[in-house]
Protein backbone atom coordinates (compact mmCIF):
# COMPACT_ATOMS: atom_id res chain seq x y z
CA UNK A 1 0.00 0.00 0.00
CA UNK A 2 0.76 3.52 -0.60
CA UNK A 3 1.97 5.27 2.09
CA UNK A 4 2.42 9.48 3.22
CA UNK A 5 5.44 10.33 4.57
CA UNK A 6 5.12 14.01 5.68
CA UNK A 7 7.87 15.27 7.33
CA UNK A 8 7.50 18.97 9.24
CA UNK A 9 9.49 21.21 11.91
CA UNK A 10 6.81 20.94 13.73
CA UNK A 11 4.00 18.48 14.31
CA UNK A 12 0.81 18.40 16.27
CA UNK A 13 0.69 16.59 19.36
CA UNK A 14 -1.52 13.81 19.10
CA UNK A 15 -3.01 13.64 22.77
CA UNK A 16 -3.62 17.34 22.39
CA UNK A 17 -6.91 18.70 21.06
CA UNK A 18 -4.96 22.55 20.55
CA UNK A 19 -3.33 21.99 17.40
CA UNK A 20 0.12 24.12 16.96
CA UNK A 21 -0.44 27.57 15.64
CA UNK A 22 0.06 28.00 11.64
CA UNK A 23 -1.35 27.17 8.66
CA UNK A 24 0.83 23.98 7.89
CA UNK A 25 -0.53 22.21 11.11
CA UNK A 26 -4.37 23.23 10.64
CA UNK A 27 -3.62 21.76 6.70
CA UNK A 28 -1.62 18.71 7.17
CA UNK A 29 -4.31 17.67 9.77
CA UNK A 30 -7.25 18.23 7.27
CA UNK A 31 -5.13 16.02 4.68
CA UNK A 32 -4.45 13.21 7.07
CA UNK A 33 -8.13 12.81 7.49
CA UNK A 34 -8.35 11.33 3.61
CA UNK A 35 -5.24 9.14 3.73
CA UNK A 36 -5.01 5.56 4.35
CA UNK A 37 -2.10 5.25 6.16
CA UNK A 38 0.97 7.92 7.04
CA UNK A 39 3.74 8.79 8.76
CA UNK A 40 4.16 12.36 9.89
CA UNK A 41 7.50 13.32 11.27
CA UNK A 42 9.28 15.88 12.86
CA UNK A 43 10.66 17.82 15.71
CA UNK A 44 8.99 17.13 18.89
CA UNK A 45 9.31 20.92 20.74
CA UNK A 46 11.46 19.19 23.37
CA UNK A 47 14.59 19.61 24.08
CA UNK A 48 17.26 17.01 24.70
CA UNK A 49 20.14 17.81 27.43
CA UNK A 50 23.10 16.02 26.58
CA UNK A 51 24.60 16.63 22.57
CA UNK A 52 23.94 12.93 21.64
CA UNK A 53 22.37 11.42 19.02
CA UNK A 54 18.40 11.22 19.97
CA UNK A 55 16.19 8.75 19.79
CA UNK A 56 12.84 8.98 17.72
CA UNK A 57 9.59 8.35 19.35
CA UNK A 58 6.77 6.74 17.55
CA UNK A 59 3.07 7.83 18.68
CA UNK A 60 0.38 5.89 16.88
CA UNK A 61 -2.88 7.44 16.58
CA UNK A 62 -5.76 6.43 14.27
CA UNK A 63 -4.69 6.20 10.97
CA UNK A 64 -1.14 8.10 11.66
CA UNK A 65 2.28 7.20 13.19
CA UNK A 66 3.22 10.24 14.42
CA UNK A 67 7.63 9.83 15.15
CA UNK A 68 9.21 13.28 16.81
CA UNK A 69 12.84 13.57 17.86
CA UNK A 70 14.06 16.16 20.03
CA UNK A 71 16.54 18.76 19.50
CA UNK A 72 19.99 19.69 21.35
CA UNK A 73 20.17 22.88 22.93
CA UNK A 74 22.84 24.05 20.52
CA UNK A 75 20.14 23.07 17.60
CA UNK A 76 17.12 24.75 18.72
CA UNK A 77 19.27 27.89 19.09
CA UNK A 78 21.39 27.79 15.84
CA UNK A 79 18.86 25.53 13.48
CA UNK A 80 15.65 26.82 14.68
CA UNK A 81 16.06 29.93 16.52
CA UNK A 82 18.24 31.70 14.45
CA UNK A 83 18.86 30.45 11.14
CA UNK A 84 15.06 29.69 10.36
CA UNK A 85 13.34 32.31 12.48
CA UNK A 86 15.68 35.17 12.53
CA UNK A 87 17.41 34.52 8.96
CA UNK A 88 15.09 33.05 6.54
CA UNK A 89 11.78 34.38 8.34
CA UNK A 90 12.49 37.80 7.87
CA UNK A 91 13.75 37.33 4.49
CA UNK A 92 11.40 35.46 2.84
CA UNK A 93 8.83 37.76 4.36
CA UNK A 94 10.89 40.49 2.76
CA UNK A 95 12.08 42.49 6.32
CA UNK A 96 15.86 42.31 4.73
CA UNK A 97 16.79 44.54 7.25
CA UNK A 98 15.60 42.28 10.28
CA UNK A 99 17.69 39.33 9.25
CA UNK A 100 20.73 38.51 11.36
CA UNK A 101 23.23 36.28 9.73
CA UNK A 102 26.17 34.27 11.72
CA UNK A 103 28.23 31.48 10.01
CA UNK A 104 27.60 28.92 12.84
CA UNK A 105 24.01 29.06 12.46
CA UNK A 106 24.00 27.70 8.92
CA UNK A 107 25.96 25.06 10.43
CA UNK A 108 23.66 24.25 12.79
CA UNK A 109 21.18 24.03 10.28
CA UNK A 110 22.65 21.73 7.92
CA UNK A 111 23.35 19.78 10.59
CA UNK A 112 19.69 19.32 11.66
CA UNK A 113 18.75 18.41 7.98
CA UNK A 114 21.35 15.56 8.04
CA UNK A 115 20.08 14.35 11.53
CA UNK A 116 16.08 14.52 9.95
CA UNK A 117 17.41 12.41 7.08
CA UNK A 118 19.60 9.55 9.44
CA UNK A 119 16.59 9.32 11.39
CA UNK A 120 14.07 9.06 9.07
CA UNK A 121 15.60 6.77 6.75
CA UNK A 122 14.81 3.68 8.93
CA UNK A 123 11.14 4.15 9.32
CA UNK A 124 10.81 4.52 5.36
CA UNK A 125 9.09 1.44 3.43
CA UNK A 126 9.11 0.84 -0.12
CA UNK A 127 6.26 2.40 -2.38
CA UNK A 128 6.25 5.72 0.06
CA UNK A 129 5.89 8.94 -1.10
CA UNK A 130 7.90 11.87 1.36
CA UNK A 131 6.38 15.10 1.34
CA UNK A 132 8.42 17.78 2.71
CA UNK A 133 7.18 21.00 4.30
CA UNK A 134 8.66 24.26 5.13
CA UNK A 135 11.77 26.24 5.60
CA UNK A 136 12.77 24.65 8.04
CA UNK A 137 14.00 21.66 5.94
CA UNK A 138 15.32 22.67 2.24
CA UNK A 139 18.41 20.61 2.84
CA UNK A 140 16.57 17.92 3.57
CA UNK A 141 15.29 16.34 0.37
CA UNK A 142 18.83 16.20 -1.28
CA UNK A 143 20.04 14.57 2.24
CA UNK A 144 17.39 11.63 1.37
CA UNK A 145 18.85 11.51 -1.83
CA UNK A 146 22.58 11.03 -0.73
CA UNK A 147 21.36 8.24 1.39
CA UNK A 148 19.81 6.13 -1.57
CA UNK A 149 16.37 7.26 -1.17
CA UNK A 150 14.52 6.68 -4.49
CA UNK A 151 10.92 7.52 -3.59
CA UNK A 152 9.39 10.15 -4.91
CA UNK A 153 10.08 13.41 -2.51
CA UNK A 154 8.24 16.94 -2.85
CA UNK A 155 8.60 20.06 -1.08
CA UNK A 156 6.39 22.51 0.07
CA UNK A 157 7.09 26.01 0.85
CA UNK A 158 4.09 27.48 3.47
CA UNK A 159 5.57 30.95 3.61
CA UNK A 160 6.03 33.43 0.63
CA UNK A 161 9.50 33.30 -1.35
CA UNK A 162 11.22 36.28 -2.42
CA UNK A 163 11.73 37.81 -5.30
CA UNK A 164 15.56 36.94 -6.49
CA UNK A 165 16.64 40.81 -6.00
CA UNK A 166 16.13 40.03 -1.99
CA UNK A 167 17.02 36.08 -2.54
CA UNK A 168 20.53 36.79 -3.28
CA UNK A 169 21.13 38.41 0.03
CA UNK A 170 21.19 35.26 1.64
CA UNK A 171 24.40 33.59 2.20
CA UNK A 172 24.55 30.27 1.28
CA UNK A 173 21.11 30.80 -1.16
CA UNK A 174 22.90 28.91 -4.18
CA UNK A 175 23.25 25.48 -1.85
CA UNK A 176 19.75 25.70 -0.71
CA UNK A 177 18.52 26.18 -4.16
CA UNK A 178 21.45 23.61 -5.19
CA UNK A 179 19.59 20.75 -2.41
CA UNK A 180 16.29 21.55 -3.31
CA UNK A 181 16.33 20.59 -6.72
CA UNK A 182 17.30 16.66 -5.43
CA UNK A 183 12.87 16.83 -5.08
CA UNK A 184 11.07 15.93 -8.09
CA UNK A 185 8.50 19.03 -7.34
CA UNK A 186 8.32 22.20 -5.18
CA UNK A 187 4.89 23.85 -4.70
CA UNK A 188 4.50 27.28 -3.34
CA UNK A 189 1.34 29.25 -2.31
CA UNK A 190 1.00 31.54 -5.44
CA UNK A 191 1.89 32.03 -8.67
CA UNK A 192 3.71 35.21 -7.37
CA UNK A 193 6.16 32.52 -4.78
CA UNK A 194 6.76 30.11 -7.63
CA UNK A 195 8.08 32.31 -10.27
CA UNK A 196 10.26 34.34 -8.17
CA UNK A 197 11.56 30.75 -7.03
CA UNK A 198 11.44 29.57 -10.47
CA UNK A 199 13.80 32.64 -11.59
CA UNK A 200 16.22 31.79 -8.51
CA UNK A 201 16.64 28.50 -9.72
CA UNK A 202 17.36 30.31 -13.25
CA UNK A 203 19.53 32.57 -12.14
CA UNK A 204 21.86 29.50 -10.67
CA UNK A 205 21.11 27.50 -13.91
CA UNK A 206 18.94 24.83 -11.50
CA UNK A 207 16.02 23.28 -13.07
CA UNK A 208 12.98 25.15 -12.87
CA UNK A 209 10.34 22.86 -10.31
CA UNK A 210 8.28 25.20 -8.88
CA UNK A 211 4.97 25.54 -9.21
CA UNK A 212 2.03 27.31 -7.46
CA UNK A 213 -0.44 24.99 -5.33
CA UNK A 214 -3.03 27.34 -2.70
CA UNK A 215 -3.50 25.46 0.03
CA UNK A 216 -7.24 25.22 1.53
CA UNK A 217 -8.88 23.67 4.46
CA UNK A 218 -11.75 21.55 4.94
CA UNK A 219 -14.62 24.19 4.76
CA UNK A 220 -17.36 21.66 5.14
CA UNK A 221 -15.92 20.49 8.72
CA UNK A 222 -15.00 24.18 9.92
CA UNK A 223 -18.33 25.16 9.34
CA UNK A 224 -20.09 22.11 11.12
CA UNK A 225 -17.40 23.02 13.97
CA UNK A 226 -18.79 26.85 14.07
CA UNK A 227 -22.22 25.70 14.27
CA UNK A 228 -21.85 23.77 17.18
CA UNK A 229 -19.60 25.51 18.94
CA UNK A 230 -22.98 28.25 18.93
CA UNK A 231 -24.09 25.73 21.70
CA UNK A 232 -20.89 25.73 23.88
CA UNK A 233 -20.17 28.26 26.66
CA UNK A 234 -17.74 30.49 25.35
CA UNK A 235 -19.96 30.96 22.61
CA UNK A 236 -22.50 32.72 24.85
CA UNK A 237 -20.70 33.84 27.18
CA UNK A 238 -18.69 36.24 24.00
CA UNK A 239 -22.54 36.88 22.67
CA UNK A 240 -23.78 38.31 26.60
CA UNK A 241 -20.93 40.35 26.90
CA UNK A 242 -21.20 42.26 23.24
CA UNK A 243 -24.97 43.38 24.26
CA UNK A 244 -25.75 43.48 20.56
CA UNK A 245 -22.52 45.50 19.36
CA UNK A 246 -21.04 44.65 16.27
CA UNK A 247 -18.00 42.51 17.21
CA UNK A 248 -14.61 42.75 14.81
CA UNK A 249 -12.01 39.66 15.29
CA UNK A 250 -8.63 38.81 14.65
CA UNK A 251 -6.74 35.53 14.87
CA UNK A 252 -2.96 35.43 14.45
CA UNK A 253 0.48 34.50 16.03
CA UNK A 254 2.41 36.82 17.79
CA UNK A 255 4.75 37.46 14.52
CA UNK A 256 5.69 40.75 12.69
CA UNK A 257 5.03 39.46 9.32
CA UNK A 258 0.97 39.68 10.47
CA UNK A 259 0.45 43.25 11.11
CA UNK A 260 -0.50 43.40 14.19
CA UNK A 261 0.79 46.91 15.00
CA UNK A 262 -0.42 48.29 11.65
CA UNK A 263 -4.07 47.13 12.47
CA UNK A 264 -4.13 48.37 15.90
CA UNK A 265 -3.52 51.90 13.91
CA UNK A 266 -5.82 51.12 11.70
CA UNK A 267 -8.38 50.77 14.36
CA UNK A 268 -7.42 53.91 16.19
CA UNK A 269 -8.07 55.67 13.19
CA UNK A 270 -12.15 54.67 12.97
CA UNK A 271 -12.04 55.78 16.28
CA UNK A 272 -10.48 59.01 15.74
CA UNK A 273 -12.07 59.57 12.18
CA UNK A 274 -15.47 57.43 12.71
CA UNK A 275 -16.42 58.92 16.50
CA UNK A 276 -19.86 57.08 15.92
CA UNK A 277 -18.25 53.75 17.20
CA UNK A 278 -17.16 54.82 20.43
CA UNK A 279 -19.08 52.47 23.18
CA UNK A 280 -19.92 50.71 20.35
CA UNK A 281 -17.37 48.61 18.13
CA UNK A 282 -15.60 46.10 20.12
CA UNK A 283 -12.26 44.34 18.51
CA UNK A 284 -11.17 41.49 19.77
CA UNK A 285 -7.58 40.04 18.72
CA UNK A 286 -6.80 36.26 19.55
CA UNK A 287 -3.17 36.56 19.75
CA UNK A 288 -0.85 33.23 20.69
CA UNK A 289 2.63 33.65 22.03
CA UNK A 290 5.23 32.49 19.24
CA UNK A 291 8.75 32.13 19.05
CA UNK A 292 9.49 34.12 22.51
CA UNK A 293 13.09 33.32 22.64
CA UNK A 294 13.61 35.22 19.33
CA UNK A 295 14.29 38.93 20.16
CA UNK A 296 12.40 40.64 17.14
CA UNK A 297 9.30 38.75 18.76
CA UNK A 298 10.00 39.80 22.45
CA UNK A 299 10.04 42.94 21.32
CA UNK A 300 7.10 42.91 19.33
CA UNK A 301 4.94 41.64 21.93
CA UNK A 302 6.37 44.81 24.62
CA UNK A 303 5.23 47.18 21.89
CA UNK A 304 1.72 45.23 21.37
CA UNK A 305 1.15 45.47 24.98
CA UNK A 306 1.83 49.04 25.24
CA UNK A 307 0.00 50.27 21.85
CA UNK A 308 -3.27 48.45 23.39
CA UNK A 309 -2.64 49.61 26.94
CA UNK A 310 -2.60 52.92 24.89
CA UNK A 311 -5.50 52.74 22.80
CA UNK A 312 -7.71 51.08 25.71
CA UNK A 313 -6.56 53.73 27.75
CA UNK A 314 -8.01 56.75 25.38
CA UNK A 315 -10.54 55.26 24.09
CA UNK A 316 -11.76 52.74 26.64
CA UNK A 317 -15.43 54.20 28.45
CA UNK A 318 -16.34 52.76 32.29
CA UNK A 319 -18.70 50.38 30.75
CA UNK A 320 -16.72 49.86 26.90
CA UNK A 321 -13.15 48.46 26.14
CA UNK A 322 -12.02 49.44 22.69
CA UNK A 323 -9.57 46.11 22.56
CA UNK A 324 -9.81 42.90 23.74
CA UNK A 325 -6.10 41.01 23.49
CA UNK A 326 -5.95 37.66 24.47
CA UNK A 327 -2.45 36.03 24.00
CA UNK A 328 -3.36 32.37 25.35
CA UNK A 329 -4.29 29.74 22.59
CA UNK A 330 -7.93 29.55 22.16
CA UNK A 331 -9.12 26.11 20.87
CA UNK A 332 -9.79 25.82 16.67
CA UNK A 333 -13.09 24.65 17.39
CA UNK A 334 -14.27 27.81 20.00
CA UNK A 335 -12.50 30.42 17.69
CA UNK A 336 -14.64 28.98 15.25
CA UNK A 337 -17.68 30.05 16.80
CA UNK A 338 -15.85 33.29 17.50
CA UNK A 339 -15.70 34.04 13.65
CA UNK A 340 -19.28 33.01 13.32
CA UNK A 341 -20.49 35.87 15.76
CA UNK A 342 -18.30 38.24 14.16
CA UNK A 343 -19.48 40.88 12.11
CA UNK A 344 -15.81 41.58 10.51
CA UNK A 345 -12.95 39.59 10.22
CA UNK A 346 -9.62 41.50 10.80
CA UNK A 347 -6.61 40.06 8.66
CA UNK A 348 -4.03 42.50 7.65
CA UNK A 349 -0.49 40.86 6.77
CA UNK A 350 2.33 42.48 6.09
CA UNK A 351 3.13 39.62 3.86
CA UNK A 352 1.78 36.04 4.01
CA UNK A 353 2.10 32.52 2.68
CA UNK A 354 -1.52 32.09 2.13
CA UNK A 355 -3.08 32.76 5.84
CA UNK A 356 -5.68 30.30 6.64
CA UNK A 357 -7.73 32.57 9.15
CA UNK A 358 -9.28 34.18 5.96
CA UNK A 359 -10.52 31.34 4.74
CA UNK A 360 -11.63 29.86 7.96
CA UNK A 361 -13.82 33.40 8.81
CA UNK A 362 -15.42 32.66 5.40
CA UNK A 363 -16.03 29.15 6.00
CA UNK A 364 -17.80 29.82 9.59
CA UNK A 365 -20.10 32.08 8.65
CA UNK A 366 -23.88 31.90 8.88
CA UNK A 367 -25.37 31.93 5.27
CA UNK A 368 -28.18 33.85 6.85
CA UNK A 369 -26.09 36.26 9.02
CA UNK A 370 -22.51 36.42 7.11
CA UNK A 371 -19.77 38.86 8.30
CA UNK A 372 -17.45 40.92 5.89
CA UNK A 373 -13.56 39.95 5.37
CA UNK A 374 -11.11 42.82 5.34
CA UNK A 375 -8.14 41.24 3.80
CA UNK A 376 -4.61 42.34 3.45
CA UNK A 377 -3.99 42.44 -0.87
CA UNK A 378 -0.54 40.97 0.61
CA UNK A 379 -1.83 37.81 2.17
CA UNK A 380 -1.40 34.80 -0.32
CA UNK A 381 -5.43 34.55 0.10
CA UNK A 382 -5.97 37.58 -2.34
CA UNK A 383 -6.10 36.58 -5.35
CA UNK A 384 -8.59 34.17 -4.32
CA UNK A 385 -10.77 35.87 -2.57
CA UNK A 386 -11.52 39.45 -4.27
CA UNK A 387 -14.88 39.65 -2.66
CA UNK A 388 -13.23 40.77 0.43
CA UNK A 389 -12.67 44.62 1.43
CA UNK A 390 -8.94 44.74 0.10
CA UNK A 391 -6.60 46.72 1.94
CA UNK A 392 -2.98 47.89 1.83
CA UNK A 393 -1.92 47.08 5.32
CA UNK A 394 0.50 49.82 5.39
CA UNK A 395 -2.16 52.67 5.31
CA UNK A 396 -4.39 53.39 8.44
CA UNK A 397 -7.15 55.23 6.80
CA UNK A 398 -7.83 52.50 4.54
CA UNK A 399 -7.71 49.98 7.29
CA UNK A 400 -10.28 52.40 9.05
CA UNK A 401 -12.42 53.32 5.97
CA UNK A 402 -12.61 49.60 5.41
CA UNK A 403 -13.74 48.67 9.03
CA UNK A 404 -16.02 51.59 8.73
CA UNK A 405 -17.49 50.04 5.34
CA UNK A 406 -17.90 46.41 7.19
CA UNK A 407 -19.49 47.58 9.56
CA UNK A 408 -22.24 49.66 7.71
CA UNK A 409 -22.56 47.27 4.86
CA UNK A 410 -26.47 45.80 4.28
CA UNK A 411 -26.91 42.50 5.02
CA UNK A 412 -27.54 41.77 1.29
CA UNK A 413 -24.42 42.74 0.24
CA UNK A 414 -22.06 41.32 2.90
CA UNK A 415 -24.92 37.60 1.62
CA UNK A 416 -23.72 38.78 -2.11
CA UNK A 417 -20.54 39.13 -1.10
CA UNK A 418 -19.47 36.30 1.49
CA UNK A 419 -21.38 33.81 -1.45
CA UNK A 420 -18.70 34.34 -3.82
CA UNK A 421 -15.72 34.17 -1.06
CA UNK A 422 -17.45 30.73 0.23
CA UNK A 423 -17.56 29.44 -3.30
CA UNK A 424 -14.18 30.40 -3.65
CA UNK A 425 -13.23 28.18 -0.45
CA UNK A 426 -15.37 25.15 -0.95
CA UNK A 427 -13.47 25.20 -4.40
CA UNK A 428 -9.83 24.96 -3.28
CA UNK A 429 -9.77 22.71 -0.15
CA UNK A 430 -6.87 20.73 1.68
CA UNK A 431 -7.87 17.68 0.36
CA UNK A 432 -7.89 19.10 -3.61
CA UNK A 433 -4.64 20.59 -2.75
CA UNK A 434 -2.73 17.54 -1.21
CA UNK A 435 -4.44 15.28 -3.96
CA UNK A 436 -3.21 17.92 -6.81
CA UNK A 437 0.09 18.06 -5.46
CA UNK A 438 0.64 14.17 -4.98
CA UNK A 439 -0.51 13.77 -8.48
CA UNK A 440 1.86 16.48 -10.09
CA UNK A 441 4.50 14.70 -8.01
CA UNK A 442 4.63 11.54 -9.21
CA UNK A 443 4.42 12.13 -12.56
CA UNK A 444 7.14 14.69 -11.99
CA UNK A 445 8.93 11.51 -10.41
CA UNK A 446 8.21 9.02 -12.96
CA UNK A 447 9.75 11.59 -15.63
CA UNK A 448 13.09 12.63 -13.56
CA UNK A 449 13.40 9.18 -13.17
CA UNK A 450 13.12 8.37 -16.93
CA UNK A 451 15.71 11.07 -17.66
CA UNK A 452 18.00 10.64 -15.33
CA UNK A 453 17.78 7.54 -16.81
CA UNK A 454 18.50 8.44 -20.25
CA UNK A 455 21.44 10.59 -18.98
CA UNK A 456 22.86 7.13 -17.85
CA UNK A 457 22.64 9.04 -13.79
CA UNK A 458 21.77 7.10 -10.96
CA UNK A 459 18.61 8.75 -9.32
CA UNK A 460 20.29 9.88 -6.28
CA UNK A 461 23.51 11.10 -7.23
O1 LIG B 1 2.81 28.06 8.72
C1 LIG B 1 4.12 28.56 8.69
C2 LIG B 1 4.88 28.18 9.94
O2 LIG B 1 6.15 28.71 9.86
C3 LIG B 1 5.03 26.68 10.16
O3 LIG B 1 6.08 26.09 9.48
C4 LIG B 1 5.21 26.66 11.62
O4 LIG B 1 5.06 25.44 12.23
C5 LIG B 1 4.19 27.69 12.09
O5 LIG B 1 4.28 28.69 11.11
C6 LIG B 1 4.39 28.20 13.50
O6 LIG B 1 5.71 28.55 13.77
P1 LIG B 1 6.63 27.79 14.82
O7 LIG B 1 6.64 26.35 14.46
O8 LIG B 1 7.98 28.44 14.70
O9 LIG B 1 6.00 27.99 16.15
Amino acid sequence: MNRLVIVSNRIPDPDERVLPAGGLAIGLTDVLRDEPSSLWFGWSGNQEDRDKEQTVHQNVCGKTVYATLDLSAKHRKGYYQRFCNAIIWPLFHYRLGLMDYHRADWESYVDVNQLFARKLLPLLRQNDTIWIHDYHLFLLGHELRKLNVTAPIGFFLHIPFPPWSLFRALPHGEDILRHLSACDIIGLQTEEDAANMNECFRRFGFPQRAAAFPIGIDPKRFAREAQEATQGDEYARLKVSLQGRPLIIGADRLDYSKGLQERLTGYEKLLTRFPEHRGRVTYLQVTPISRKEVEEYRLLRRQLDEQIGRINGMFAQFDWTPVRYLTQTVPRHILAGFYRLADVGLVTPLRDGMNLVAKEFIAAQDPERPGALVLSTLAGAAPELPEAILINPHDPDDIAEALHLAINMSSSEKKQRWQSLNSAVQASTAGNWSRTFLTELRTAHAKNTEDSAAAGQDYDS
